[in-house]
């Protein structure tokens, strides 16, 4: 178990290391004024738009909106944990960690992990050697040659051939001195009878499944022919649970972010074909129904999956079950069906990678493909079948944030299965319990109440990104005043008595600069920033790199808090409009004057 970091050594770590030299052992930066300007390192692009700024200590990028700190910056870039990165980093520039006081079942612990780890990784050496180097690797060899995989994903992958007897692998770690014990308690050999042991996997290519480190956590092995069982996996243990880890996953994280969404399949195979081609964001789940920790896990690096799983029915029944799962982990899902092919890997090996990119750009959303998987088990006939497959349908189109794309699975319904636009609306609203309706009708009068200016300059046009399902229906003035004010209050935090004067606390719109801003009150200092919360990382350091003069703080501030208030009025102003109207409806004018009277009268106290 890791044990906690106190405060004051993060502290220290960040104030000592320069966010400069860590970022230029990645980036190639230019002094560019107050800012170094780089390629980012997150996503691809020809013009530099990555942005580290060495006073404030924060890199951002304004193509496609990541940004941070020291920590944060290594914990992205290499995939680190937060102690993993802070204990790296108080290394590098000589801050002493406390020496840990772990419990001794704790020490325990780590120490058997540790030796569980050492033996995994000698067990990959000794299976690669053998299929790189040995004779008896010829036939594995020129298995996987014959199905097309490259050198680079042999070693990339750390592939291994178990050789076709009893006890290699127990003889070759016996030499480094490790007990048949540890070896069965790893899941790499069995005891047959008390004491007597044989190699679980035997005559069989071996796939690693790798942690962020590239250390093995456990092993699959594929047999050289069609004989059964195809896989043997190593059993789940006291350090390996298949459901927690991705097959591809340590190659695939930067992949799935700098191609904005993850490609999850079935097989090894699919994964290293399809990597071998090009699609560095390709991982697949580990022979087992997918989890909803290895959705979570995908989400860390994307909002967005394309399941490509084999086209027979098992397939199509686990791409169901797994986009499910994936769908309520909040991620958008769209399933790629393969003609001709049973799984990505034969579709590149037998038509070509322009045949999977075909298949990729024709990939259906979740909704439609299980619309068209019902519709195929069970066409329905009468219309109360039809409402049956509406009704089924209708918690993923409720789960729908985006009205406009509700609606337009609403409208593919109404075509496909013949019936009316409002008896599909109408019939799925009935779903709902009475809350999600209203709040969904609130949202709906909020939408069209708001000025709604998408905002361009801020939030992410790229789909890639944690910020892209952020969008903020506010005023420009608006979202600019309330950034440029918490800027000021970063600059000099005693403004906030002053803010909370002019404008109390909360009349924040835009709920990522709300929780900023509280976060900041709460700390009472500049250091509240929360690694686990990548949209606030994102926008604080997007406020932090723009450039404000701050010579002329006082007359921001005062400008701020004056957009603010003028936006407060006139939303005021169309709420009496909007309730104006409605009296006219229900037929009482005299109230619809009296409040004519009051939004005139409002309307000029503006104007002054
Ligand atoms: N699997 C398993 N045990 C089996 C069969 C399959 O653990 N007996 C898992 C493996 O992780 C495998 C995945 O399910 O990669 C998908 O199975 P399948 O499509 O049958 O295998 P492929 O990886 O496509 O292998 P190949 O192309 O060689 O048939
Ligand atoms: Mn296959």
């Amino acid at each position: 178990m890791e044990s906690r970091i106190p405060e004051e050594i993060v502290e220290e770590v960040r104030f000592r290391a320069d966010m400069v030299e860590i970022v230029s052992g990645y980036v190639n930066l230019q002094r560019k004024g107050k800012n170094y300007l780089g390629l980012c390192p997150f996503h691809t692009e020809k013009t530099a738009s990555f942005t580290v700024n060495q006073e404030k200590q924060m890199f951002h990028c304004f193509g496609c909106h990541v940004g941070g700190n020291v920590i944060s910056f290594l914990m992205r870039k290499e995939n680190w944990t937060f102690p993993e990165t802070v204990r790296y980093l108080a290394d590098r520039y000589g801050v002493l960690l406390p020496q840990e006081e772990l419990s001794r079942s704790q020490q325990q612990e780590q120490k058997s992990r540790k030796r569980w780890t050492q033996i995994l990784d000698w067990a990959a050496m000794f299976f690669s050697e053998n299929l790189l180097s040995h004779p008896e690797g010829a036939a594995a060899r020129a298995y996987l040659e014959g199905r097309g995989v490259s050198e680079k994903m042999i070693h990339d992958f750390r592939l291994g051939y178990a050789p076709n007897r009893w006890d290699t692998l127990l003889e070759a770690l016996r030499e480094r001195g490790v007990e048949p014990e540890e070896l069965a308690e790893a899941g790499l050999v069995i005891e047959h009878s008390p004491k007597k042991y044989y190699d679980r996997f035997r005559h069989r290519v071996i796939f690693s499944i790798l942690d962020s480190r590239k250390q093995p956590v456990a092993f699959g092995g594929r047999v050289l022919d069609d004989s059964t069982p195809k896989y043997l996996n190593s059993p789940e243990g006291k350090f390996f649970s298949k459901g927690r880890h991705l097959y591809g996953m340590n190659q695939a994280h930067q992949g799935i972010r700098e191609k904005g969404f993850a490609l999850l399949v079935e097989g090894y195979l699919d994964v290293i074909a399809l990597q071998q081609a090009g699609w560095i964001n390709a991982v697949a789940s580990l022979g087992t129904a997918l989890t909803k920790e290895q959705a979570k896990l995908i989400n860390k690096y994307t909002q967005r999956v394309a399941l490509c799983y084999d086209s027979d029915a098992a397939g199509i029944q686990a791409a169901l079950r797994a986009g499910e799962i994936l769908y309520q982990t909040g991620l958008r899902v769209d399933v790629v069906s393969l003609r001709d092919a049973k799984d990505p890997d034969e579709i590149i090996r037998a038509q070509g990678e322009k045949a999977f990119q075909e298949a990729l750009d024709q990939a259906k959303t979740y909704v439609e493909f299980k619309f068209h998987t019902m519709m195929a088990e069970r066409p329905p006939q009468t219309i109360p079948e039809k409402a049956v497959l509406v009704t089924r349908l209708a918690p993923d189109i409720l789960a729908v944030k985006s009205p406009v794309e509700r609606e337009g699975y609403e409208r593919f319904l109404s075509f496909e299965l013949g019936l009316t636009l409002e008896a599909v609306q109408r019939e799925i609203l009935s779903q709902t319990r009475e809350a999600s309706k209203l709040s969904r009708k609130r949202e709906y009068s909020n939408k069209t109440k708001d000025i709604s200016v998408n905002n361009r300059d801020t939030i992410n046009k790229q789909e890639d990104q944690a910020l892209a399902p952020v969008t903020v229906t506010v005023p420009q003035g608006v979202y600019g005043a309330e950034w440029i004010l918490l800027r000021l209050l970063e600059e000099d935090l005693s403004r906030l008595p002053r803010l909370e004067a002019e404008l109390g606390s909360g009349f924040w719109r835009v709920p990522i600069h709300e929780k900023i801003f509280l976060a900041l009150r709460n700390a009472g200092s500049r250091d509240f920033l929360s690694y686990d919360d990548e949209e606030m990382l994102n926008v604080w350091s997007h406020i932090l790199t723009r450039e404000i003069d701050i010579t002329q703080a006082d007359k921001i501030f005062m400008d701020c808090v004056r957009t603010i208030h003028a936006a407060d009025r006139e939303d005021r102003v169309e709420d009496l409009q909007v309730e104006m109207a409605q009296r006219e409806k229900s037929g009482d004018f005299a109230g619809a004057v009296a409040l004519l009277k009051e939004i005139g009268e409002r309307l000029k106290r503006d104007e002054k």
